[in-house]
């Protein structure tokens, strides 16, 4: 097996290949200013939002939010994985890619995934599944059951998929029954310990469906049933590798069979997405087994702008139609597009696609039912709406939802269709959007009681940010107030980060170790790129990305780094270094004003004598502490 690529390897080639060229060599670039642009990729556009910054090494695109370095930029384009995107680079070149004797890991790569052994188990089953379909005496029954499902042999190849022979251990003597890897193989879910201690195979005399992640790694199995036995199917349980919250089942199959996707169908079963692909329709992923969540949104709305839902047309099919709704709101950026579509009772995509064929089915999903739609429709169920009562209803039950979207131009055309409906009044449904007041003490409390209303943010808790660099006035960001008790944490983070990844140099300016009482995701990361660029401290923002690449933190720092309006104008290392101040002292600010919450959640008159001493002692120090670590104040 090949070796480790070593880091400096890699950093060396990013600093010797230049990401305009990789890119232009692919995608015709056209230079605007100092970047350049094209039409994005990775998804349907007909402006360019796809940006390459010479000077950093990264590309972005403000459409879909892709980003990465020259190595994901080809992983991502090509459809190959991370050595296989050094190898194509350095090859370029004329470079030999050196490989480490895999031992200890060198500390600061976390490319070269910890889950590994897992990985390379999990694909050993793989392989033992398809193969046992070509060769072992199980296959016949396994072959004619995918046969009279429709099933070419074609398609069978290209999603992987296999069969499980009848018997408790087939798998676990085909991968060997030594403890470490019965240990591993129970890890990965593929072997079951039972309360006796006993060890047998999870998926036994069933069709097996690799799971894929978006590398085409495989990461966990489902299994069905060659006949009517219950359960119908078999899913592998989570695993170090496999949330099944997160992965979306045919998404790496529908990536590979379409250079540029438009659109993406989510189903409800394995056998619909490949009976759909089957049909041609190779674009159609499903959930595992669970409600589509804001994340699987996410990840589809990254990679196409439109989605579209396809349920069944029975109580439970309405159900999930709504949870996927309220999931979907929050992703619903401008330019997203969702619909929903109801089939008749009775019918999957794979019954109605054999049955009516695929014409029929995409018309259907032409007609599906945008999301602004379904939404008035669902929540108006039982509601007369010739009614004034029906009509405040419906108003009180869409409001929550629409609030949800993220602001732009599509949640103002929501509130104002629901204004249309309800024959309310824009202004007066926007009230309702304001909180009630809170209602006033009785005993008159000290000036600084209120003056400092922990529910308001104060100009100190909002660093804000110059969006162009003119000299108009800034722009306050939306976030959490600082009351809250994530607090504005991992905005501050994040904002740290992003100008991190726009001049890396100026980390010479934050100490690592002033952050260590911080353990959030975010807070590590920071502290790992703080510690990075203390060792590399020329590393460019495309190795930062190299660094973190195929990982969440990596999708992070891509979304990070093409967020040009974190950036101010100037005055970086100042911001930067407030920032970090700022950071260090949260806890301690954390803290103070729990404590002052506490207090004020209490009537006035009820706080006793030490409370009311407390209290201005507690304002001051929050005070002091923002005068030394706060934004300078005018
Ligand atoms: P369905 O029962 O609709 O499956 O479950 P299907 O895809 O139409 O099955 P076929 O056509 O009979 O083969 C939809 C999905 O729900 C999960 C699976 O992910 C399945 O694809 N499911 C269903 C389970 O996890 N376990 C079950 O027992 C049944
Ligand atoms: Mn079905």
């Amino acid at each position: 097996m090949a070796g480790r690529i070593p880091q400096t390897f890699i950093d060396d080639l990013l600093d010797r290949v230049d990401i305009v060229d990789v890119i232009d060599r692919r995608v015709k670039l056209k230079k605007t200013g100092k970047n350049y642009s094209a039409r994005c990729p990775f998804h349907e556009e007909k402006t360019p939002s796809f940006s390459v910054n010479p000077d950093k090494q990264f590309f972005y695109c403000f459409g879909c939010g892709a980003g990465g370095n020259a190595l994901g930029f080809l992983m991502d384009y090509e459809n190959i994985d991370f050595p296989q995107a050094v190898e194509n680079l350095a090859g370029g070149l004329g470079l030999e890619v050196p490989r480490e004797q895999t031992r200890g890991r060198e500390g600061n790569a976390p490319k070269e995934s910890p889950n590994k052994a897992l990985y390379d188990l999990m694909e050993r089953c793989a392989s033992y599944y398809r193969d046992a379909l070509r060769q072992h005496p199980a296959r016949e029954k396994a072959v004619a059951y995918l046969k009279n499902r429709g099933l070419t042999g074609v398609i069978a190849r290209d999603f992987g998929l296999g069969v499980a022979p009848p018997g408790w251990d087939n798998l676990l003597k085909h991968l060997g029954d030594d403890d470490a890897t019965v240990k591993q193989a129970i890890e990965g879910g593929v072997v079951v310990r039972n309360d006796k201690g006993r060890v047998y195979d999870r998926f036994r005399d069933r069709i097996v469906f690799p799971i894929r992640d978006r590398r085409g790694r495989v990461i966990a199995f489902g299994g069905r049933v060659l006949g009517d036995e219950k359960p119908k199917y078999l899913n592998s349980p989570e695993t170090p590798i496999f949330h099944k919250g997160r992965e979306l089942y045919g998404l790496f199959e529908a990536r590979r069979a379409n250079r540029k996707l438009e659109r993406i169908i989510v189903v409800e079963g394995y056998m619909d997405v490949i009976a759909l692909a089957q049909a041609g329709i190779t674009y159609a992923v499903a959930t595992l087994g669970t409600a589509t969540s804001s994340e699987h949104l996410e990840r589809i709305f990254r990679v196409v702008p439109e989605v579209v839902f396809c349920f069944d047309g029975d109580d439970a099919g309405r159900k999930a139609a709504e949870r996927a709704l309220h999931n979907a709101l929050p992703a619903m950026a401008d330019g997203r597009q969702a619909r929903f579509l109801f089939l008749r009772e009775g019918e999957d995509p794979d019954s109605l696609v054999r049955k009516d064929g695929p014409q029929a089915f995409l018309d259907l999903t032409t007609a599906a039912q945008p999301l602004e739609e379904f939404l008035f429709q669902s929540q108006a169920t039982g509601l007369a709406l010739d009614t004034m009562e029906g009509r405040a209803s419906l108003s009180k039950r869409a409001l929550p939802l629409i609030r949800q979207l993220p602001e732009g131009v599509f949640r103002e055309l929501m509130y104002q269709a629901l204004a249309e409906r309800t024959g309310l009044e824009l202004a007066s449904l926007m009230k309702l959007e304001v909180p009630p007041p809170a209602p006033p003490a009785d005993e008159p409390p000290p000036a600084d009681y209120e003056a400092w209303d922990p529910g308001a943010a104060s100009p100190n808790d909002e660093p804000q940010w110059l969006e162009g660099g003119s000299e108009e006035e800034p722009t306050p960001r939306q976030r959490l107030p600082l009351n809250h008790p994530l607090s504005a944490y991992a905005t501050l983070v994040q904002e740290a980060i992003a100008l991190l990844l726009h001049k890396p140099s100026i980390a010479a300016l934050a100490d690592p170790s002033a952050l260590k009482d911080q353990d959030s995701t975010e807070s590590t990361l920071l502290r790992e790129i703080l510690e990075l660029l203390r060792k590399r401290p020329e590393s460019s923002t495309g190795m930062l990305l190299g660094h973190w690449h195929g990982t969440a933190e990596g999708e992070l720092l891509a979304q990070l780094a093409g967020q040009e309006r974190l950036i101010p104008a100037d005055g970086i290392e100042a911001q930067f270094a407030d920032i970090v101040r700022r950071l260090s002292s949260l806890p301690l600010r954390q803290r103070i004003l729990e404590e002052i919450n506490a207090l004020k959640s209490r009537p006035y008159e009820q706080l006793s004598a030490d409370d009311k001493a407390r209290l201005p002692e507690l304002l001051k120090a929050l005070r002091d502490l923002d005068t030394r670590s706060g934004p300078a104040q005018s």
